[in-house]
């Protein structure tokens, strides 16, 4: 029985272990995480998700301070279109993180950053721009462009030095998204080094709409891989969502995979961002606990936990000092359904909104729960002690499992 040992991904003059670790953010895919998964032969991702305050907690900067003490007059104004980010400190914080991460890189793996086109922070194109360069600047491996599949994003970049040198990928949950982008960068004369094939069990936001249930990872993976290899475009293909075991990966390493892309494992090692208190909630996840909603201010259906505290949270919307999910006139669709609920208030009443929630201020606070489908078989990967606490994993023995595993087997900590 194969395992995914077995198997190399190959991007360029690398070899690696194929195994990627998706993007997380805000912060749960930690640097610390990246830089395991890199040391051990794989691929990490860190996110540029909220990086003015991921760069403040990080290495004590104050960008998102500063950026409120700017712009606190425009608080009780619905149209948050004068909250402009600068785009020299966007930079700079990108470059921070980033460069600080890539100096510490040992070992033979990558370390890519995971980009949300659809963090459209108030002026979406050029807020992208200063994004994806100063990456590049910085010296990050690769990056995936992800949530929102801009179709303008290698046009963004196609100028900078390191376009032809820096590993770029997407993350598509349809055939006929790739096609669109494909045509779309066509004239850039570059094409993906790898496709992220994500299906509609994976965490974060789905390339799906309500319908995602009806849709499956092994059948989108079949169809892009049949087009490309018809069209005879050598892309790495890498499925995600819902790969729990080796013997997952394995079998679709088997079907023409050049690697996997996994996450929900990783969000109970000791690298990741999740406080410890959060980790023991995906641990004791069940089944009924995970839901698709629509409260997401970004219009896409996201998968969470049902009893994290940014369900039915009435936050003030804070986009003074964070402001990621607002679109190219100045409002988020959150900063609106709490102002309905404010003006229908009752004296004596705590608002409370259901439709929406202020993503930026609960993800910063690791309030909002994004999680995969299969969070609820976490309890089957560890051990839980006497106090009825699981015990947390190191990132080491997660990719070493997927490593090595077979079947359906998982390996648990051992007891010291
Ligand atoms: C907690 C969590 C947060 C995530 N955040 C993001 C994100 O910010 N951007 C993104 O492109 N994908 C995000 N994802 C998706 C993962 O990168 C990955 O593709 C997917 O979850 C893999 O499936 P798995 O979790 O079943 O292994 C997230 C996943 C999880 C579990």
């Amino acid at each position: 029985m194969k395992c995914v040992d077995d198997f190399r991904l190959r991007l360029g003059s690398h070899e690696l272990v194929p195994i990627v670790v998706g993007g997380m953010g805000v912060d749960i895919s930690t640097a610390a995480l990246a830089l395991e998964v890199a040391r051990l032969g794989g691929i990490g991702h860190i996110s540029d998700a909220m990086v003015h305050t991921v760069t403040d907690r990080r290495f004590h900067t104050h960008y998102v301070r500063d950026r409120l003490r700017q712009y606190k007059f425009n608080i009780g104004n619905l149209d948050k279109s004068v909250a402009q980010f600068d785009l020299g400190l966007l930079a700079e914080a990108t470059r921070l993180h980033v460069s600080k991460t890539m100096e510490a890189k040992r070992g033979p793996g990558l370390v890519f950053i995971n980009c949300m086109e659809k963090l459209t922070m108030n002026n979406p194109r050029e807020t992208l721009r200063v994004r994806l360069r100063a990456a590049m600047d910085a010296g990050i491996d690769g990056i995936t462009l992800s949530a929102g599949l801009h179709l303008g994003s290698f046009a963004l970049m196609e100028d900078h030095p390191r376009f032809r040198d820096i590993k770029l990928g997407i993350i598509v949950s349809s055939l006929r998204a790739l096609q669109l982008f494909l045509k779309k960068i066509a004239r850039t004369g570059r094409r993906p080094d790898y496709i992220v094939v994500e299906g509609p069990l994976a965490g974060g936001h789905l390339g799906f709409g309500d319908d995602w249930a009806q849709f499956d990872l092994i059948a989108i993976f079949t169809e892009i891989r049949d087009w490309l290899r018809a069209e005879k475009l050598d892309i790495a293909l890498i499925p995600a969502g819902g790969i729990f075991t080796g013997g997952d990966a394995a079998h679709v390493f088997e079907l023409g995979a050049a690697a996997v892309q996994v996450a929900t494992r990783f969000t109970v090692t000791n690298e990741c961002g999740l406080p410890d208190d959060v980790k023991q909630e995906y641990f004791r996840a069940t089944e009924e606990q995970i839901e698709v909603n629509r409260i997401s201010p970004t219009g896409y259906p996201m998968r969470m936990l049902k009893n994290c505290p940014a369900l039915g949270a009435g936050t003030r919307p804070n986009c003074e000092a964070f402001g990621y999910l607002l679109d190219s006139s100045g409002h988020c669709t959150y900063a609106e359904s709490y102002e309905r609920e404010r003006l229908a208030l009752a004296p004596g009443q705590k608002i409370v909104v259901h439709d929406k929630t202020c993503l930026c201020t609960h993800m910063r606070s690791f309030d909002c729960w994004t999680c995969g489908h299969f969070t609820w078989r976490l309890k089957d990967t560890s051990l839980r002690d006497a106090d009825g606490q699981y015990r947390l994993l190191s990132a080491e023995h997660v990719f070493r499992d997927y490593q090595y595993s077979t079947g359906g087997k998982i390996e648990l900590p051992r007891i010291d």
